[in-house]
C-alpha cells in the first residue's frame, strides 16, 4: 500500500509506522490518521507481524496535534465528524492485535499526545514533550484524550494538564505513569525493538488476550473480570499453551505458532 503522509518498514516482523510531516512537526491531519489506521489494520490478521512501533520523522516532534490549518474553519459537524474518525484511528491502535509502542521523539502535544496514549506502550527519548494544549485554542480534547489520560496518570494531575495547558517533560510524563521508559534519541528505536524482541518469544494468542482484557477494564459494556475467565480456560485448548508447559518440563525454550 502507498502512502503519502507515512512510511511504513517491516524488520523481522516488527513494522514501524513513521509519520511524515517533518515540516509540520508531523500535524495529524485527517488523511495522516487515516493512513495509521490502514497501516494498523493492514497487518492485524498478518502471523509474521508480531510488533508495530509508532513514531514520527525527525528529532523534533512525534506528533505536534492535530493539524491546526486544516481545522480552523470546521463547523459543529465537521467537529462531530473529525472527532468521532478520530477515535476510530485511536480505538484501532488500542485494540489492535499486535503490540504497539509509541517512540515518542519529541512533541506530543494534542493529537500526538492522544496517539501516544491510545498505543499499549510509550518509550520517550529525553526531548520529549508531552501535554494537551487545546484549552489554548478554545477547544478540548477530540481524540480521547480526556479519557485516555485520566486512565494513565489520575483524575488529579490529569485535570491540571488539561486546563492549564502545560507541557511536561518525558522524566516528569514517566514519573506520572504516562511514559515506560526514557532514553536517549539514539536509543529510542532499539529500545522499542528490544522490548518487542521480548514479547516475540511469547505467544501471540496470549499477547492478543492481555491487550484485549487490559482495555476490557475501560471498556463499560465488557467485563474484563468475566472475560478472563473465559480466555483462561480457553487458553488449555491451544497447542501454545501445549508447547509452552511441555518446553518447561522438558527445561527447553519453547517454540509458539500462534495457535
Ligand atoms: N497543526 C498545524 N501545523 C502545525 C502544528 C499543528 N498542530 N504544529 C506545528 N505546526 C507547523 C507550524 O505551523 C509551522 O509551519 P510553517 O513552517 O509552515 O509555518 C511548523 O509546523 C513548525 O512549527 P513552529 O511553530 O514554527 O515550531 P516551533 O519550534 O516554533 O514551535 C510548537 C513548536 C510545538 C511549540 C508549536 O508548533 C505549537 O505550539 N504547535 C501547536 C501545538 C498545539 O496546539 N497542538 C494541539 C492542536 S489541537
Amino acid at each position: 500500500m502507498n502512502f503519502e503522509n507515512i512510511l511504513t518498514s517491516n524488520n523481522n516482523g516488527v513494522v514501524t509506522i513513521t509519520i511524515n510531516r517533518e515540516s509540520k512537526l508531523n500535524a495529524l491531519n485527517i488523511k495522516t490518521l487515516q493512513e495509521i489506521k490502514q497501516a494498523v489494520n493492514d497487518v492485524q490478521e498478518d502471523k509474521s507481524v508480531l510488533g508495530i512501533i509508532l513514531t514520527g520523522a525527525g528529532s523534533k516532534a512525534f506528533a505536534a496535534g492535530a493539524d491546526i490549518a486544516e481545522f480552523s474553519n470546521f463547523s459543529v459537524d465537521q467537529g462531530v465528524e473529525m472527532s468521532d474518525a478520530g477515535h476510530q484511528v485511536m480505538n484501532a491502535i488500542e485494540n489492535s492485535k499486535k503490540p504497539v509502542i509509541a517512540a515518542v521523539n519529541g512533541f506530543a502535544l494534542g493529537g500526538g499526545c492522544e496517539l501516544a496514549m491510545a498505543c499499549h506502550m510509550r518509550v520517550a527519548s529525553e526531548n520529549a514533550r508531552f501535554g494537551q494544549p487545546e484549552v489554548n485554542l478554545g477547544l478540548i480534547p477530540g481524540y480521547a484524550g480526556t479519557q485516555r489520560l485520566v486512565q494513565l496518570v489520575g483524575k488529579g494531575k490529569a485535570l491540571e494538564l488539561l486546563m492549564t495547558g502545560d507541557a511536561i517533560n518525558a522524566h516528569e510524563a514517566k514519573s506520572l505513569g504516562l511514559v515506560n521508559h526514557v532514553v536517549t534519541l539514539e536509543e529510542l528505536l532499539p529500545k522499542c525493538n528490544e522490548i518487542l524482541d521480548k514479547i516475540k518469544t511469547k505467544a501471540p494468542l496470549a499477547i492478543e488476550s492481555v491487550i484485549r482484557l487490559a482495555n476490557d477494564y475501560y471498556a463499560k459494556d465488557r467485563n474484563g473480570y468475566t472475560n478472563e475467565i473465559r480466555d483462561f480456560g480457553n487458553f488449555f485448548g491451544t497447542k501454545d499453551f501445549k508447547e509452552g508447559v511441555s518446553a518447561f518440563l522438558e527445561k527447553r525454550k519453547p517454540g509458539f505458532s500462534g495457535e
